[in-house]
């Protein structure tokens, strides 16, 4: 559910032409595949698939947890790949490798920019040293590697080091699948063994109060910061149901914080998306304190394209529908391409 008002306050895309004559591109759509998130990228590949095809677009569906996936994409003859997936996998540098080794343009993000954003705790390395504010952490990998920030899985000494309320998260999950916020210790355990069932690698964090936001990114060469959007999630966090079911949550447009929050924020989520090198979009999620301060949780550079989904309200809010959305990533997939063969003939 969005509550919005229409605002020219925003620099908007020259989107292109709805009714051109020029040719429109064949689309392979990805999807699916065996993150813990396929349910979501059906749906938002179902949104993507009915949008650009009502628009007269060729739409090639293919699930990536096909057997012989690039068999399927190869004969599909795609002009370009749309991807609508999320998590591992698809979301994580795997599927832009594998389609840059096929020399087919994509949507979105290339390998570095999507791997790192996906692992919550390497980002948080990338965010502090481009001076991004993100809440104390602590890493735990069952790898066992020796990095900054690692520690044992001994809740006391995590508990010494991070406080109550703590956050328990896989670092390379999303849709909050396998987070726990902790605030009694004898549920720390518990909470470790739910984030380690996603993954061989655990993040915990400082727990922060206040109001949760979160903050697209769009843009090729030139991106361009959307509307600050507010979640008011039903549960006690913004956990899978507030995400998908409907009436799960509220989003506001404009989130109702200050003028200086609303700059901060917009100026982190830009940085955070330049720091990591996203490509056409990301969204990155971020809590405005009790003193108005401004703390980086992650950035998705698949956001949802569902119908309960965060970018289409900051989108519409500047004008942008969901075609005109899916038109733009589409162009900018070329461009990336462009930028690669350039960078190779170099
Ligand atoms: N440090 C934190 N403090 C308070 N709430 C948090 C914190 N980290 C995560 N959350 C809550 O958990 C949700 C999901 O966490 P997030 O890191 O964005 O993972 P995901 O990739 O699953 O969306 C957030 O939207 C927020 O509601
Ligand atoms: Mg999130």
């Amino acid at each position: 559910m969005v509550d919005s008002r229409p605002s020219d306050a925003f620099d908007t895309f020259s989107v292109p032409d709805k009714g051109g004559a020029k040719p429109k591109p064949v689309v392979a759509l990805l999807c699916g595949g065996n993150s813990s998130e396929r349910e979501v990228s059906l749906a938002s590949a179902a949104n993507v698939e009915q949008v650009l095809g009502r628009a007269g677009y060729q739409v090639i569906k293919i699930d990536t947890a096909t057997p012989r996936l690039f068999k399927q994409i190869s004969h599909a003859h795609a002009d370009v790949a749309f991807i609508a997936l999320h998590g591992e996998g698809g979301e994580d540098g795997c599927i832009q490798g594998a389609l840059e080794l096929m020399g087919l343009p994509y949507t979105g993000s290339g390998v570095l920019a999507s791997a790192l954003a996906m692992d919550k705790y390497r980002a948080k390395i990338i965010y502090t040293s481009a001076g991004l504010n993100t809440p104390q952490s602590v890493y735990i990998s069952a790898a066992g590697k020796d990095v900054p920030n690692r520690a044992g899985t001994d809740p006391e000494q995590i508990i010494s080091k991070i406080g109550l309320p703590c956050v328990v998260k896989p670092t390379a999950a999303g849709s909050s699948v396998g987070i726990t916020i902790v605030r009694d210790p004898e549920r720390l355990p518990q909470a470790l063994d739910d984030a380690f069932l996603q993954g061989s690698d655990v993040l915990i964090e400082s727990y922060i109060a206040g109001t949760e936001i979160t903050v697209p990114v769009l843009g090729g060469k030139n991106p361009k910061v959307l509307p600050t959007i507010e979640i008011i999630p039903k549960n006690e966090f913004y956990d899978y149901a507030s995400k998908y079911d409907e009436g799960g949550s509220r989003h506001i447009v404009p989130a109702r914080i200050s003028r200086d929050a609303v700059a901060a924020a917009s100026s982190a989520a830009l940085l955070a998306h330049e720091a990591l090198g996203c490509w056409g979009v990301s969204r990155t999620d971020m809590i405005v304190d009790a003193d108005d301060c401004v703390w980086v949780i992650e950035t998705n550079t698949i956001p949802g394209m569902t119908a309960t989904s965060l970018l289409p309200d900051a989108a519409g809010f500047i004008g942008i529908d969901n075609q005109q959305l899916y038109e733009l990533f589409i162009q900018w997939a070329f461009e990336a391409a462009e930028k690669r063969t350039a960078t190779e003939g170099a």
